[in-house]
Formats: structure tokens, sequence, C-alpha cells
């Protein structure tokens, strides 16, 4: 068993969720809003470390009214426990995971320890199969993912992801070192890759919000 997984994004018309210079502040205000009250909903968000290196997100339900309580499990993808001490993820504001491998450091694991739960999976990278198991084992039955591109590839590409919801908003950026939803080695033929069906769409602010579900 594993928990019910929601990717979402906030993406360019051209797919990026980042510039070349690593800037993501992409969908307007209500568009945040509405991924608070989703944060809301979720027993745990799910990130990336290259995403908590380079935004250094909270990781909180902040711009929406919230209690403590509110505030989901943070889980950070992180093999060789390279998430610094000092990021606002690790802050007492709610619960942190961090899932790393067997080939991080053990003096870095004990130091994250003291901030936060530590979990080990896979030998190299995170194996997220075995990751979803022991977070369901662990009362987590709902995981908001938050990419970046990334992981949300390993996430899609191993069938981890149930919904898929995107907030594109109007601009184009380019950049072929800019970061795309979904990164990784991507799949060889068309016919090979995620399939999805539309649930809903509408307007949002300047936004068009798009939610999907994968197909089976
Ligand atoms: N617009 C948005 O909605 C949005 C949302 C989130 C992020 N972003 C942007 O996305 C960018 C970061 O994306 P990113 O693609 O560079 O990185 P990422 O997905 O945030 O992090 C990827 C890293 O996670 C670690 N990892 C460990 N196990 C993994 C596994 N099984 N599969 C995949 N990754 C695994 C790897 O580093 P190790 O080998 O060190 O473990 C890997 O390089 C940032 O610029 C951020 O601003 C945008």
């Amino acid at each position: 068993m594993r928990p019910y997984v929601i990717l979402n994004a906030g993406m360019t018309l051209d797919g990026k969720i980042a510039s070349k210079s690593r800037n993501s502040e992409i969908s307007g205000s209500e568009d945040l809003m509405r991924v608070h009250e989703l944060r809301k909903k979720v027993d745990a968000i799910m990130v990336g470390i290259n995403t908590v290196i380079v935004d250094n997100p909270r990781l909180t339900v902040h711009k929406i009214p919230g209690k403590k309580k509110d505030n989901p499990i943070r889980i950070v993808v992180d093999s060789k426990g390279r998430t610094p001490l000092s990021s606002r993820v690790l802050s007492g504001e709610a619960e942190t995971i961090i899932a790393v491998s067997k080939k991080a450091d053990k003096k870095r694991v004990t130091q994250l320890k003291k901030k936060a739960k530590v979990i080990i999976c896979g030998k190299d990278k995170v194996d997220l199969k075995c990751l979803m198991e022991k977070l369901y084992e662990m009362s987590i039955k709902t995981i908001l993912l938050e990419g970046g591109g990334t992981l949300n590839w390993s996430m899609l590409s191993g069938g981890l992801v149930d919904e898929v919801r995107v907030a594109i908003a109007p601009v184009i950026v380019g950049g072929e070192k800019a970061v795309t939803l979904v990164e990784g080695e991507g799949f060889n033929l068309i016919k090979e890759g995620v399939k999805l069906g539309l649930k809903r769409n509408y307007p949002l602010g300047e936004d068009f919000i798009l939610e999907y579900e994968v197909l089976k």
C-alpha cells in the first residue's frame, strides 16, 4: 500500500517550472492560495533536495489563515543528506522527514536526526517505492508532490502519482537549461508516456488550472 499522490506545479506556457536562473515565481496570488488550500488537506508535502537548496521553501500553510496543526509533514528526498541544517524546512513550524539512501554520510544523518525524522531507503538514489510504503505505514495517506522536475520524473515513471494539477501562467521564458515540469531520462515513444484523463479546468486570476487523473 502507498499514499495517494497529487503532483502540483506552477508552470509557464512553455512548460518550465523555473527559469534558467532558477527563478520559480510563476503563478499568481490566487494560485498560491489554491496551493495552500491543497496543502491544508494533505498529510504531507514532498520535494526533491534541489528545490530545498534553490528555493529554501517553508512548505507550510501560510498564504491563507491557518493554525500550526494545518501544516502537513514535510518530506525531502535527499539521498546524500545534503539538506542544509539552516534550511527553512527544518524549522519547528511542522514535522519534517528527510528520506536518504545508504549513501548518506553517517555523521550527517546524526546531525539531521536532531531536527527531523530520517528514513533510509535505497542504495544510491532514494528508492521511492520503499519510501512510499514506509510513509503509508506511518499513516501518511495523502501526499502533495511539489517537484522539482527530476523528482516528478521518478515519481511519474515509477507509477507513484495519482493526479497531476498544473497552473499555467500566461508567460513564456524558454531556455534549454530552464527546469521543465518533468525532467529525467524521458520515455522513448509518446505511446510509452504516462496517460492522463482531464478531470477539471478553469481560469484562476491570470492563470489557467488543469487537473488530470493518471490513467492506470
Ligand atoms: N514552479 C513550481 O511549481 C516548482 C515546484 C518545485 C520546484 N521548482 C523548481 O524546480 C527546480 C528544482 O528541480 P530539479 O529537477 O533540479 O530537482 P528536484 O526534483 O527538486 O531534486 C532532485 C534531486 O533529488 C534527489 N533524489 C534522490 N532520490 C531521487 C530519486 N529517486 N529520483 C529523483 N530525485 C532523487 C537527487 O539529488 P541527490 O542525488 O543529491 O539525492 C536529485 O538530483 C528549482 O529551480 C525549483 O525552483 C518549481
